[in-house]
């Protein structure tokens, strides 16, 4: 298990701030080892993922893996004031330069000097402030609102989106030019349900931290929770995650977590009943069929690969992770089954069994 202790920095955090992060999925792993590769470097990161997936944690990491660690980390959710205030906070003002502005005030560009600046939720910056975010990012100088004077800027851009911001420059809402400027590396942070092989290690990371925090003693989480949590959507991802741990510590009893401690929603349930239109009476070829029409319009590519890997995930689970009623299932070999599990991730061998698995992928080659 990689477990990371970071010295808390001081920031003007939006979030809870985090000392120890979970990277266990292969996924993730992969994510650390890119993450690992461009944190020293000066190039404006774009961090991609769902409400929940870590996005100012990764920021936040970068920071600290950089030259720039021992500067600021500001933090900033463009989402969160309106057009003109945007401006204000962005690259700060003058005394009287709009009513109210009654001092001079410097802006995040100006508080991040030397460090980093993290811009959350940049898909929803204003357009005309877009612009102003390109020239700065371009010439590398501030000019205050109200001012003429400009202010030469060391600061390094990381942004963050939960959105695709292909999606709004299509619709006419981000600025293509920016986009380049900011996307010098994108780092997409997978779902939780995407990388399953975080969510034990999380959980116990949320159990420990909110024990100690609580000042329990040793908490244990039973087969049963196990199970549960395995087998969950998590729409909400790891904030749910960390919030459905918490809440469970309140009400468990003996040092034990159980099955019924976790209060999970069914957002995800009902949103995919929505979305299955509610024909009553539809077989699950139909609805398969309409699934599939709708990924054919919603992706632009590795389809097939995702569709595989869906199925093989499902199944694994379906069957409680039992490899030959897998097989089974699907009507593929065992050692199909097997290979093609340890290639997605859900299946972890040991140094001896990766032998079997080169020759189970030589199983897979001759058998195709
Ligand atoms: N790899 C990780 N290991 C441990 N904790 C994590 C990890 N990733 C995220 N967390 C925790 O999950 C919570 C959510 O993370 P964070 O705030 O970085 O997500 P986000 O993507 O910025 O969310 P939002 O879109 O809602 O702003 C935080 O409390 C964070 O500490
Ligand atoms: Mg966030």
């Amino acid at each position: 298990m990689q477990l990371l202790t970071l010295p808390p920095s001081p920031s003007l955090a939006t979030s809870i701030r985090a000392t120890a992060q979970v990277f266990e999925d292969p996924k993730s792993q992969a994510l650390l080892a890119h993450l690992q590769q461009v944190a020293p470097s000066e190039a404006s990161v774009l961090i991609i993922g769902e409400t929940g997936t870590g996005k100012e944690l990764v920021a936040r990491h970068i920071h600290n893996l950089s030259g720039r660690r021992n500067g600021p980390f500001v933090a900033v959710n463009c989402g969160a004031f309106s057009e003109s205030l945007v401006e204000a906070e962005l690259f700060g003002h003058e005394k009287g330069a709009f009513t109210g502005a009654l001092g001079a005030k410097a802006g995040w560009f100006e508080e991040a000097n030397g460090g980093t600046l993290f811009l959350d939720e940049i898909g929803d910056l204003p357009m005309a402030i877009q612009v102003k975010l390109l020239r700065v990012l371009q010439e590398r100088e501030v000019v205050r609102l109200g001012s003429r004077k400009s202010i030469p800027i060391n600061v390094r851009v990381l942004a963050a989106t939960n959105v695709q911001l292909e999606k709004a420059i299509n619709a006419g809402h981000f600025r293509e030019d920016l986009y380049y400027r900011l996307n010098v590396v994108a780092l997409n942070l997978h779902p939780l349900r995407e990388r399953p092989g975080d969510i034990l290690p999380l959980t116990r990371h949320f159990i420990r931290t909110y024990s100690e925090r609580l000042g329990y003693g040793q908490v244990a989480l039973s087969a049963e929770a196990e199970r549960k949590l395995v087998e969950y959507g998590w729409p909400g991802n790891i904030r749910e995650l960390e919030n459905v741990i918490h809440h469970s510590l309140l009400t468990c009893r003996d040092g034990l977590v159980r099955a019924e401690d976790l209060r999970l929603s069914n957002l995800r349930l009902e949103r995919q009943d929505d979305s299955t239109g509610a024909n009553i009476g539809e077989s699950a070829e139909e609805l398969l069929q309409r699934a599939f029409r709708r990924l054919f319009e919603e992706h632009d590519g590795a389809l097939y690969e995702k569709v595989e890997e869906g199925l093989l995930r499902a199944a694994y689970r379906f069957c409680h992770h039992n490899q030959v009623h897998t097989a089974n299932l699907l009507g593929l070999s065992r050692n199909i089954t097997r290979t093609r599990l340890i290639a997605i991730g859900e299946l972890v061998v040991n140094k001896r069994r990766s032998q079997d698995s080169a020759i189970d992928n030589r199983v897979v080659h001759l058998s195709i």
